[in-house]
């Protein structure tokens, strides 16, 4: 039990490390990179203008994270995503999935 005053120590420097740069995704440089690469059909911001691309707007981080991962591995098949996701490093992956999901949506219940 004497050793957990370090363990947390180290557990708060990684988490510490990890709230900046590429772990936490930049969302600035996500908006850049959604621009180029991915604004065609899913929209700046994140409404799909094309009827088969997924709104991506206030998606779970996590969830647009594992399905770009699930491309790229081959996990997840689409004749478009997977060429997509293929360019992607790491880094872009991060940065997208921070810039989507820190867009804001409202949700309207049907009447
Ligand atoms: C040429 C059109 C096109 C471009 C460009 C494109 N996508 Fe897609 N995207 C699609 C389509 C179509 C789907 C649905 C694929 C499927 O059914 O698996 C999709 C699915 C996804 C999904 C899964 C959504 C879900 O709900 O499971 C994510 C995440 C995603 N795209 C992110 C991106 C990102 C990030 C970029 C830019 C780096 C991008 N896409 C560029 C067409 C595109």
């Amino acid at each position: 039990m004497k050793r957990f005053p370090i363990f947390a120590a180290v557990l708060i420097s990684v988490a510490g490390l990890s709230g900046k740069g590429a772990f936490a995704g930049d969302i600035m440089a996500g908006k850049a990179k959604a621009e180029t690469a991915c604004q065609v059909c899913h929209g700046l911001d994140g409404r799909a203008v094309v009827p088969m691309a997924a709104n991506l707007s206030g998606q779970q981080k996590e969830y647009i994270v594992a399905q770009l991962e699930a491309y790229r591995a081959g996990k997840r098949q689409h004749e478009q995503m997977s060429i997509i996701a293929s360019m992607l490093g790491d880094d872009d992956i991060e940065n997208v999935a921070a810039w989507y999901s820190s867009i804001k949506i409202t949700i309207e219940m049907p009447n």
